[in-house]
């Protein structure tokens, strides 16, 4: 066990490592991977009456790029050695990827994973559910964009909002805790919902958390005309409800987080676009096919996969963590004239 930490050169310890163990995903949310061209161009307004318009071909990794788990907890362990306290599996849709539960069995065991959490878009969860939890699976967050049956399959592309909303139940009944559940926000296509969103966080009485659009979809559609900025989000629901502040438990959350003066339920405001939080960034990026990413705005990727299969050894791997989150982006330059949307989509990184 070595002392050493992954230190970047602003100054910042990560303690946050995101596995993403697939790129592939069973769900088509226009703001990550959009199935049509008419759903990519779902600014437009028009889209939804362009009922013949051509799905995007769309190329997922071969098997043969993609980590296995071996070599997923062998980086895992490695991080920790190195600091690394919370690991959060995603993907894609990490449900995807068959016995899932054996990863999360190998990094529940090991010695300092003190937080081991799930980000999933819920439609699997019912048939993984129950084996997650054996494994180890301490808690779960679920991306639910709209209570609207249509607006729902608009937003993903796929008739699954009543498997979503079992899904969150049955985390419950399961003991996860906590159930967090994520609502991506874009003007005019779900911000009616806000406050039925809100509603549902009380009625469900579990931290809802929304979420500013960045550019990370697969199409490069975003515009900033479509970000609902956190604040005017806040204002909304604070005219309705009377929200009190909630304390931060680490600067490094990405969450502003609201309470109720009852205490049901709990609402977060997540706004990367116009109130960034990269000061206090902790977070590192593994991707499925094995590249390291220091930001979700990397448009540089670390190839950690040719050494993972080359004959280096751990403390080898180690340095190379080392080096690489030495060169840690500052932050981001989405809305800056210089900004470069990273090639790759949300779905190649996870959340
Ligand atoms: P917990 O609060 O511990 O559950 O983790 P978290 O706040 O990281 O939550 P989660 O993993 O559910 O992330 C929620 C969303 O926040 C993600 O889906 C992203 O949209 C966004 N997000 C997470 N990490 C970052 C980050 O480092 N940078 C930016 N810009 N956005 C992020
Ligand atoms: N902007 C903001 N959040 C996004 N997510 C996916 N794409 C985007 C985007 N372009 C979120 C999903 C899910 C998590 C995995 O990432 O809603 O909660
Ligand atoms: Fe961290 Fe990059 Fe996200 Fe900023 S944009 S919070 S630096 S991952």
């Amino acid at each position: 066990m070595t002392s050493a930490l992954l230190v970047d050169s602003h100054g910042r310890t990560l303690r946050d490592l995101r596995v993403s163990v697939t790129d592939r995903c069973n769900f088509r949310c226009l703001y990550c991977l959009p199935e049509t061209e008419a759903a990519q161009n779902f600014y437009r307004g028009r889209w939804a009456t362009q009922p013949e318009s051509k799905p995007i071909a769309w190329q997922w990794q071969p098997k043969s790029k993609i980590l296995t788990f071996e070599e997923i907890e062998r980086v895992v362990r490695l991080a920790v050695n190195l600091g690394i306290q919370k690991i959060r599996l995603t993907g894609g849709e990490p449900l995807l990827r068959q016995n899932l539960e054996q990863l999360v069995a190998r990094i529940a065991a090991l010695p300092g994973v003190t937080d081991l959490a799930l980000t999933s878009n819920g439609f699997l969860f019912p048939q993984k559910g129950a084996a997650l939890r054996a494994a180890g699976l301490q808690r779960i967050s679920f991306s639910l964009d709209s209570l609207d049956p249509a607006n729902f399959k608009r937003i993903t592309g796929r008739d699954g909002l009543a498997e979503v909303l079992a899904s969150i139940r049955l985390a419950r009944e399961l003991g996860m805790h906590p159930v967090k559940v994520n609502a991506v926000i874009i003007r005019g296509l779900n911000d009616h919902e806000i406050e039925a969103l809100a509603e549902f966080a009380r009625a469900e009485d579990l931290p809802l958390r929304f979420i500013e659009f960045m550019p990370l979809d697969s199409a490069h559609s975003w515009q900033k005309e479509l970000v609902m900025p956190g604040r005017e989000i806040l204002a909304r629901l604070q005219a309705r409800h009377a929200l009190v502040p909630a304390l931060r438990v680490n600067q490094s959350e990405t969450a502003r987080r609201w309470t109720f003066a009852d205490g049901r339920g709990e609402l977060g405001l997540i706004s990367p676009v116009s109130e960034p939080f990269c000061g206090h960034c902790n977070r590192l990026r593994l991707t499925a096919d094995g590249k390291i990413r220091t930001c979700l705005f990397s448009v540089t990727e670390h190839d950690l996969r040719t050494r993972l299969r080359s004959a280096a050894t751990d403390d080898e791997l180690s340095a190379y963590l080392q080096s690489v989150v030495w060169q840690k982006e500052d932050r981001h330059h989405i809305g800056e004239p210089e900004f470069a949307q990273p090639e790759r989509s949300m779905s190649c990184i996870g959340g």
